[in-house]
């Protein structure tokens, strides 16, 4: 029996198993089954209120999920499918109501990774799946990653080596007259706007919390983390961590610095992003800064991440 083998016949029994995306990594368990679904909110700890994304192979499968696709939802998952792009319409009735929260609504995404894809092929079912991670911390962006929260909790891992992309999809609402963008990730807005037209954007970095799951803090190190241009001046006799696109003029009142990209890449950065969050939390520093990269392409999805990661005062 291959690994897709074994996991799709997990899958199938109602078991949870993590897969490899081009985003980050996924927990997965049958989304037509509330049962395993709802073993993945026990799993990850994550509050009911908090709806899934649905994974599947591609638009066929998806179209038996949802009411209809309006056109201009047609027009990006026809360009950004298989791909880090995720549409919210309104779910048809085969859709749990544990996997939506109930909400009306469905989100769902085909991946572009050929574990994710042989995985939903194989056991023949949508996978339910958020990012293999506790609520709120750190998205997994490598199968250690995982088994460090999951290991020995969950029946299997695939490892699929490092996600290429390493931050998530782009969550694109179709509920409301015009499109919305309810989470900056894979996909820039700038390329969604070209091909659709205006875009609304209601993050929560726009300080209205609107949709489920859309929480101020978020993928954050256990380590406060600011979010800052520049500090006036570094609190002294403590130790701090640096996360920052390209090296900075002066290392020297730092304990640790993680670059996100010397050639100052923001591709490159999104991809670097969530690894270097682990290990500069995994160095017991008692404060990591973060200075916001450009907020262009993925620099929306990356400011996004540090600013829900950046610890409150
Ligand atoms: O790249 C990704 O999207 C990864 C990989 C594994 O596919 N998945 C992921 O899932 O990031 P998760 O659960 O960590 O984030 C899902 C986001 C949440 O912010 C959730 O609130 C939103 O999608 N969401 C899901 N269903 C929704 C709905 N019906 N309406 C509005 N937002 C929804
Ligand atoms: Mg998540």
């Amino acid at each position: 029996m291959t690994d897709i083998q074994k996991a799709a016949q997990i899958i199938q029994e109602g078991g949870l198993v993590a897969f490899p995306t081009e985003t980050v990594y996924g927990l997965g368990a049958d989304a037509l089954n509330p049962y395993a679904v709802a073993r993945i909110f026990e799993v990850k700890n994550r509050p009911q209120f908090d709806p899934l994304i649905v994974h599947v192979a591609d638009l066929r499968q998806a179209d038996i999920l949802v009411q209809k696709f309006p056109d201009k939802a047609l027009k990006l998952v026809e360009k950004f499918w298989p791909g880090p792009l995720t549409v919210v319409l309104p779910k048809s009735s085969l859709v749990p109501d544990i996997v939506t929260s109930s909400l009306p609504t469905v989100a769902i995404r085909v991946p572009h990774h050929p574990l994710a894809l042989g995985l939903i092929r194989e056991s023949g079912r949508p996978l339910a799946a958020p990012s293999a991670n506790p609520f709120g911390q750190v998205s997994p962006t490598t199968a250690e990653h995982v088994k460090k929260s999951f290991g020995g909790k969950i029946e299997m891992i695939l490892d699929g080596g490092p996600c290429r992309i390493g931050v998530e999809s782009t969550v694109v609402s179709f509920v409301e007259k015009e499109p919305v963008l309810l989470r900056p990730g894979g996909v820039p807005l700038e390329e969604m706007q070209a091909l659709i037209g205006r875009v609304a954007v209601r993050t929560t970095a726009s300080e209205t919390p609107l949709a489920p799951g859309q929480l101020p803090q978020h993928y954050a190190p256990r380590t406060p983390l600011v979010l800052e241009e520049s500090l006036e001046s570094l609190p002294a006799g403590k130790k701090i961590g640096l996360l920052t696109l390209r090296e900075p003029p002066d290392v020297s009142p730092y304990a640790a610095v993680e670059i996100l990209s010397a050639k100052g890449d923001l591709r490159e950065a999104a991809a670097n992003l969530f690894a270097a969050m682990r290990r500069l939390d995994e160095r017991n520093l008692d404060l990591l800064v973060a200075h916001p990269v450009p907020h262009e392409g993925l620099g929306r999805a990356i400011n996004d991440r540090l600013y829900k990661a950046s610890h409150k005062k």
